[in-house]
């Protein structure tokens, strides 16, 4: 792994200045090759894992798109194939071993096809070790650090006979500039941090994502300015624990400072983040939340667990006692706020206590939703050498138990929609059908309902008819705006 600890950028404008020299060279030989056969290369971008690599993906797409390249969807089409990958548990590894496996086999039959990994797995030194030893096949590995350089190493991946490795151990500056192709043009993604300090004893993106790092509020909110110009009437700023915003700052600004400056540009419809770490929300945040007419009501707060002791050997800093007072308070503030959750099971030491003491947590919360995970052990993380590990069988029971609890509870909050007319942001057409539109209520449920496709981006009304397997259907009753 090399080690570029001490690369300085000299300045944000040399960095894009030197990539400009890059895409304008990749764009060359690609418009060469259109020339001489009639046909655009094409690139494909598999994205594993949360938000934060979507978003990195957006920007590879950008890049792409000023090499020349045209996206596609299909590997077979593919003249470029990049996975972003995710680790944060071991199946997020497992499928992307998967479809190495399948790339292998398009590679030996077309020897111009490149492949690229980067993104999370790619920070870590085994998995890097691995590539080198049994996918040799790979042409570039780079990591979440050095995304910015992605058309420099594209060249040299081109120009080269072998594998290009190039994987920084720590985060650089925040690179300011990168265009941004997003793919979504009503609802976007603005990072407004990088990185986690937090290291919860169970979790690699501290090692995957480097030390926590804001970017400044005038870059954000100029960026928020532009998109709210070109049409985005939401954003969501993402961070991995947004409530400890601004504290790498010079001018000391935190979170709810922040929500009340993005409240006030104009255009925008709505503002929603990811994620609130439950130790650092502030009662002045949730404040703001009410009083802002943007900030939707709707709040992501992972608990992980509901016993004191395993939250505590999950280096989680609140107790469930706390945790719940925050619940009790935001939902005073804000009746309708809609809570969900992330919830591990069988981390280690977890006894039947503490996992009784999970549901009883449940049942008290009555979560909107709630992602559950099984505890997977992850290599250079604290909790994977503690020594009670809980069994495989164990935790698969313990998720079944959790389950029959907890959709039930879903299912009974979902009913209590029926005929409740609710406020939609039109995001898209449905998964299910193009005659049917998906749209997104301020606590963030989501409702089909038939509409016309100039809907998509317009604030609607709409009736709820049917509550139905997690998932609210309904009739238009107005168009708001
Ligand atoms: N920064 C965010 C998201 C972290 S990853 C946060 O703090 O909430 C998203 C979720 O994955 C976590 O909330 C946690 O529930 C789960 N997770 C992380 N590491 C895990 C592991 N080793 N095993 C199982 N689930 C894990
Ligand atoms: Fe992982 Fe904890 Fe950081 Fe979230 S806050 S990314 S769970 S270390
Ligand atoms: Fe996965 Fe990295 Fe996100 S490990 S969850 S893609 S920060």
């Amino acid at each position: 792994m090399s080690k570029r600890e001490t690369l300085h950028i000299e300045s944000m404008e040399t960095l894009l200045n030197t990539n400009d020299a890059h895409i304008r060279y990749i764009k060359q030989v690609n418009d060469q090759h259109y020339q001489e056969l009639n046909q655009k290369r094409k690139a494909i971008i598999v994205t594993y894992g949360c938000q934060m690599n979507e978003h990195d993906s957006e920007k590879l797409n950008a890049m792409l798109m000023d090499m020349g390249y045209d996206m596609t969807k299909k590997f077979d089409d593919a003249d470029l194939i990049i996975f972003n990958t995710c680790c944060v548990r071991e199946n997020a590894e497992f499928k992307v071993y998967g479809n190495l496996g399948h790339v292998k086999k398009l590679k030996e039959t077309r020897k111009d096809l490149i492949l690229a990994v980067c993104g999370c797995m790619m920070q870590q030194p085994h998995i890097v070790t691995e590539i080198k030893k049994k996918y040799k096949y790979v042409d570039l590995v780079f990591g979440t650090h050095n995304i910015q350089n992605f058309p420099s190493l594209l060249e040299e991946t081109l120009k080269s006979d072998h594998q290009v490795v190039e994987v920084w151990e720590n985060e650089g500056d925040v690179i300011e500039g990168l265009k941004i192709n997003r793919l979504k043009e009503i609802k976007a993604y603005v990072n407004i941090m990088y990185g986690c300090d937090n290291f919860c004893s169970y979790c690699i993106v501290p090692h995957t994502r480097g030390r926590e790092r804001s970017r400044k509020p005038e870059d954000i909110l100029e960026e928020i300015r532009q998109l709210a110009s070109d049409g985005t009437k939401e954003v969501m700023l993402l961070g991995q624990n947004v409530n400890s915003y601004g504290k790498t700052l010079e001018n000391k600004v935190d979170f709810a400072d922040l929500l009340s400056q993005v409240n006030a540009i104009e255009g925008l419809e709505r503002i929603r983040f990811m994620t609130s770490h439950p130790k650092d929300i502030s009662r002045k945040l949730i404040d703001v939340m009410a009083a802002s007419d943007k900030v939707c009501e709707y709040l992501h707060l992972p608990v992980q667990a509901g016993s004191n002791s395993v939250l505590k050997m999950m280096n989680r800093k609140y107790t469930r006692e706390q945790y719940l007072e925050t619940i009790r308070y935001a939902r005073e503030k804000m009746p309708e706020v809609g809570i969900t959750t992330d919830i591990i099971l069988g981390f280690p030491g977890e006894t039947e206590e503490d996992f009784l003491d999970t549901m009883r947590l449940l049942d008290e919360v009555k979560y909107d939703a709630a992602f559950t995970y099984l505890y997977s052990k992850r290599t250079g993380t604290p909790a994977a050498t503690f020594d009670e590990q809980v069994s495989e069988d164990e935790k698969h029971e313990r998720i079944k138990r959790l389950l029959e609890v907890l959709n039930p509870s879903i299912t009974e909050k979902l009913s209590h929609y029926k005929d409740q007319v609710v406020e939609l942001l039109v995001e898209d057409f449905a998964k299910t059908s193009n005659e049917k539109l998906m749209g997104r209520t301020r606590n963030n449920m989501t409702v089909t309902f038939e509409g016309k496709p100039e809907l998509i981006g317009k604030l609607v009304s709409v009736k709820i008819t049917q509550p139905k397997n997690f998932s609210l259907h309904g009739e238009l009753v107005a168009v708001i705006r």
